[in-house]
Parts: structure tokens; C-alpha cells; sequence
């Protein structure tokens, strides 16, 4: 019997007549890009093959995706001959842009780990928990996991200073870019194969770091309910079946050891609690760094992603709820779509004359759109009235191009695709509002945290009826909040205290369960501000 070899790493595995290669990739843990789960929608399967005749023909929708000889989608390609090697070649990514940091607020350092006198000499303990000797330095990180990325932070714990700062792509991502597929995943009994990727993904980062990591004492992280659990190793199976709860909201606390982490062996890890269904540790580490939850005034915090989180409220309560608004702002679903790598056009302009301007990541050559070119599209294509408020075409083209050499453009079903996004965002923003019986005038602050709410144009995104029709020097961008927020509770005692305490103040509305959910969705599937 034939093997199948895959390259970077010429990983190995014994050929079997049937399998699809996207298995084999998922199996020996490489760096497959499979977005979509392997529904071939997504492209980000694409690999180089050696032995086509070998394998299954060409699918219908190989036929559109791929256009050179000698490329595959591993989703679709079977094994359909055992007798002779296949060698496969997975490209390269290329960077993300991704957001490491958020806006960071000074506070007074008191972190849980500690070093003592004892009649052994300096010992460092977590609370009273002995971890082992002083040895010159205490460390902590602080650790964000999203779906998309990990970011972490590398803090000195005795002077509270920021050492490193590091992130990457989550190398969950061979098992689809959602947290719906990855759930599906671990029903299938694989749970212990995301837990392996994103702990591995944690180690590789804190390897590349020149210090020495058994130094390091506590770990504390924020991340969606999903991403929370698989990392401590919380069954996850329970949010993949109504009513979709995961199996505790409280914090949790675990030895590095356990979780076969480089970190000093007997260190603590520390996992924010969760608010709720799908709103996360990352979301209420996003409510203790905005302080949403200690002002007199109301503020609306947004973090938009594929699951959207939106927190409303002040001191006396916040409600909070999470939207489905899915991958298309990350350019899943949308044609010419692409995540924020290099050579995505982040930024376009369309003059009054028509003409295009556009700026790509890195200034490369223009590969696709990524969900800030995108809104920006959007709102100038209503602007220029090239679409009307349905998002109707409102000449007869069937779409628009915005580089007819490197064939880029915008249909109507990538604008539909859009629309329901946009609809899943902004209906959760207005029933947050309506049941905190709030006008939206009266929100006096909205903070846009995450990397996206970072480089979209807030001009735009508000004539989209994006974000709710606030005046735009309300809205402040604050970076990943989330990520904030992990510091603040790793370096001081009493903030992890505060967010602990947080929760209580919190209502979650689930707007699947609001009875008009359906009709106010179709309501938002249009540009009101563009309504004649
Ligand atoms: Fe194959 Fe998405 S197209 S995983």
C-alpha cells in the first residue's frame, strides 16, 4: 500500500481508497486552511497534487474554484487508487493582520502569584499554594484565544511591565473557521484534537519568546465560550445541542501540567467565567476594560467577529447578547472575499465620477477584500447610487468591478450575503436597546473593540446601518478589550475580583427566543438611511 506525503513537513500516512485528502490533512495536524468545514465554499483548502490520476475527478465545484492544473481542494479530492505515493504541497499563507493590543489602562500591580520569605528562602506561591523557588524573575501572560487568532501578552509580574506581545493564526483553523464547525468536530469524539491544536498553537508562541518560560507562574485567558472550554478541556458537545449551554459559567482554575503547557509546570491557569450561551470570557473581558459596568452613563460595547457581542448598560445593569452575523465580513461567503492578509483591499473610495481608489495590506498587489474594504464598498456604492436601499443593482449590471485586471468585483449574492450580516448586527443592537428601554440617543459612548472594530470606517459602517445611528464622536475605538481586560485581572487581585462580580449585574438575551426577532431581522435587510 502507497503513502500519502505532505509537504512542508513530509507528515506521512498509509493511503485508503475513499478518504477525501482534507481528512489526511486534518489527521496529521497541518496547517490546512479549511474555513468552510469542508462544504467547498471557501477555497481555503487548496493544495498542490502530484498524482491526479489517483485520485477522484474533478467535482463540479473544483471546476469553478480552481483554475490551474495540478491543484486541488482537499475537501473535494477522494483517494480512488492505493498503488503509488501522492505527494502533497500545501501553499504558504501569508500573514494576517492581526490585533494584538488594546487600549491599556494603568493600574495598581497586586497579582495573585507572589513571592514569600520561607526558611527554604524565597518561595512563589499562588495565593497559598507553593509553586516552587524565587529564582530571579515572575511571570505571567495573558492570553487571548479567538476564533480566528491567538494573541498573548508577556508581562514581568514584579514590575508589571510588558515584555512581549505575540499572536498567530488559531491553528484550529484545519478544522473550519467557525465556531460551529469546531463544535461539530469535537461531537465526532475529537474534541482532544482542537484542545492539542490550540494548546500546541499557545506553546509555539511562548517558545519563540527568548526568556525562560518555566519563570512564567500564571496564565490567565479570555476567549468566546467555545475557544474557553476546548482550551481547559471542557466538553464542548453541549453548545452544538439546545439549549446550547455550556456545561459551567464559572471561572475555572488549572496546573499547566494538565494541560501539557511550557510554562512552570505547577503554574496556574486561570479562565475567565462565562456570561452566557455564546457570550464569552472574551466579552466580559471586554466589559471589565471599557468599565461599561462602573459608569453612570449608558454605553454599548461592540466586538464584532463572526459571533458579534454587543453589551449595553452602566453601573445598575447591562444586557448583553450575542449575533450570528457569521464569516462574510471575514470574506467567507463573498466572492472575491478574503481575510485580512496581505494584499487585501482594506480601504476604497469611489469618486464622484466613479472612479476606484483603493489601498491593500502591505500595499501588495490586490488579491480580495477583506470586511473593512468591504463595508466600504457598501457604503460608497449606496452613496454613488450604483446600489439602491435594498441593494438592488440599480443599472442592469450584474455586478461591480473594482479591478478588472486582477478580477475583482462585488455581486448581488455577495451583497445579500452582506445584508444578512449587517441585519444580524444591527437588529442585536436594537434589541439590547429595547430591552434596557433605552433610545439610542441616550447611548453616550459605544466602543468598538476587536480587530475589526478596529479598521473599519466608522462613517461608513454608521450609513450601513451598521453600528446604531450615534453621533460619530461617541464611538471610540479600543482595540482587543478582551485581551485588556485578561491583563488587568492577571496583574491585580482585585480586578479579576470585579469581573468575577460582573455576571451578576448582567442580563442575556437570546434573540432567537424574542417572538418579532424574524420580522425586525427582515426590516434590517436594507439601507434605511438610503430609503427615497
Ligand atoms: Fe475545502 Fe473550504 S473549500 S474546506
Amino acid at each position: 500500500m502507497a503513502n500519502i506525503i505532505v509537504s512542508p513537513d513530509n507528515k506521512i500516512a498509509k493511503l485508503k481508497e475513499g478518504k477525501t485528502l482534507l481528512s489526511y490533512l486534518q489527521e496529521l495536524e497541518t496547517n490546512i486552511h479549511a474555513r468552510c468545514g469542508g462544504r467547498g465554499t471557501c477555497k481555503g483548502c487548496i493544495v498542490k497534487v502530484s498524482a491526479n490520476k489517483n485520485l477522484s475527478s474533478l467535482t463540479e465545484i473544483e471546476k469553478k474554484a480552481i483554475q490551474r492544473k495540478g491543484f486541488r481542494l482537499a475537501c473535494q479530492a477522494k483517494i480512488t487508487k492505493e498503488d503509488e505515493d501522492i505527494f502533497i504541497e500545501i501553499p504558504l499563507y501569508t500573514k494576517f493582520k492581526i490585533l494584538e493590543r488594546g487600549k491599556v489602562k494603568r493600574i495598581p500591580l497586586n497579582p495573585f502569584i507572589k513571592k514569600m520569605p520561607t526558611s527554604l528562602g524565597e518561595r512563589i506561591f499562588w495565593e497559598k499554594r507553593e509553586i516552587g523557588a524565587y529564582d530571579g524573575e515572575i511571570y505571567g501572560l495573558a492570553l487571548d484565544i479567538g476564533t480566528t487568532t491567538l494573541s498573548m501578552v508577556w508581562i514581568d509580574l514584579e514590575k508589571g511591565n510588558e515584555l512581549f506581545v505575540s499572536s498567530m493564526l488559531n491553528p484550529q483553523f484545519r478544522y473550519g473557521d467557525n465556531i460551529i464547525d469546531r463544535i461539530n468536530y469535537a461531537k465526532i469524539g475529537r474534541q482532544k484534537h482542537l484542545e492539542r491544536a490550540i494548546r500546541e498553537g499557545v506553546n509555539e508562541m511562548i517558545k519563540e519568546v527568548p526568556l525562560d518560560s518555566e519563570k512564567i507562574y500564571e496564565l490567565v485567558i479570555v476567549g468566546n465560550t467555545a475557544m474557553r472550554d476546548i482550551f481547559v478541556g471542557n466538553s464542548v458537545e453541549k453548545l452544538g445541542e439546545s439549549p446550547f449551554e455550556p456545561i459551567t459559567l464559572k471561572p475555572v482554575n488549572k496546573i499547566a501540567n494538565e494541560l501539557n503547557l511550557v510554562l512552570n509546570p505547577k503554574a496556574n491557569v486561570y479562565a475567565f467565567p462565562l456570561i452566557g450561551h455564546f457570550v464569552g470570557a472574551d466579552a466580559l473581558g471586554a466589559i471589565l476594560a471599557t468599565e461599561i459596568h462602573t459608569k453612570t452613563e449608558i454605553s454599548m460595547m461592540i466586538d464584532i467577529g463572526t459571533n458579534t457581542e454587543i453589551a449595553l448598560g452602566n453601573k445598575d445593569g447591562i444586557v448583553v447578547t450575542s449575533c450570528a452575523s457569521g464569516p462574510a465580513f471575514e470574506g467567507s461567503g463573498i466572492k472575491c472575499g478574503i481575510g485580512a492578509v496581505e494584499g487585501a483591499i482594506q480601504m476604497i473610495d469611489i469618486t464622484e465620477n466613479l472612479e476606484i481608489n483603493y489601498n491593500t495590506i502591505n500595499n501588495a498587489p490586490p488579491i480580495g477584500i477583506c470586511g473593512s474594504g468591504l463595508i466600504d464598498i457598501l457604503a460608497n456604492m449606496l452613496e454613488r447610487k450604483i446600489i439602491d436601499w435594498t441593494g438592488k443593482f440599480i443599472k442592469d449590471n450584474k455586478k461591480f468591478v473594482i479591478s478588472e485586471k486582477n478580477k475583482i468585483f462585488l455581486d448581488g449574492e455577495d451583497i445579500d450575503n452582506l445584508k444578512l450580516a449587517k441585519a444580524a448586527i444591527s437588529v442585536g443592537a436594537k434589541f439590547v436597546s429595547r430591552d434596557l428601554n433605552i433610545e439610542i440617543d441616550d447611548i453616550k459612548k459605544l466602543y468598538l473593540a476587536g480587530a475589526f472594530g478596529t479598521y473599519i470606517n466608522r462613517e461608513n459602517a454608521l450609513k450601513i446601518g451598521l453600528l446604531p445611528n450615534i453621533p460619530l464622536e461617541r464611538i471610540e475605538k479600543v482595540g482587543n478589550a478582551a485581551m485588556e481586560g485578561a491583563r488587568q485581572a492577571l496583574i491585580s487581585k482585585e480586578k479579576r475580583r470585579e469581573a468575577e462580580e460582573i455576571p451578576k449585574k448582567i442580563r442575556h438575551i437570546r434573540l432567537e427566543m424574542e417572538k418579532d426577532f424574524h420580522d425586525r431581522f427582515v426590516e434590517e435587510l436594507c439601507f434605511e438611511k438610503y430609503r427615497p
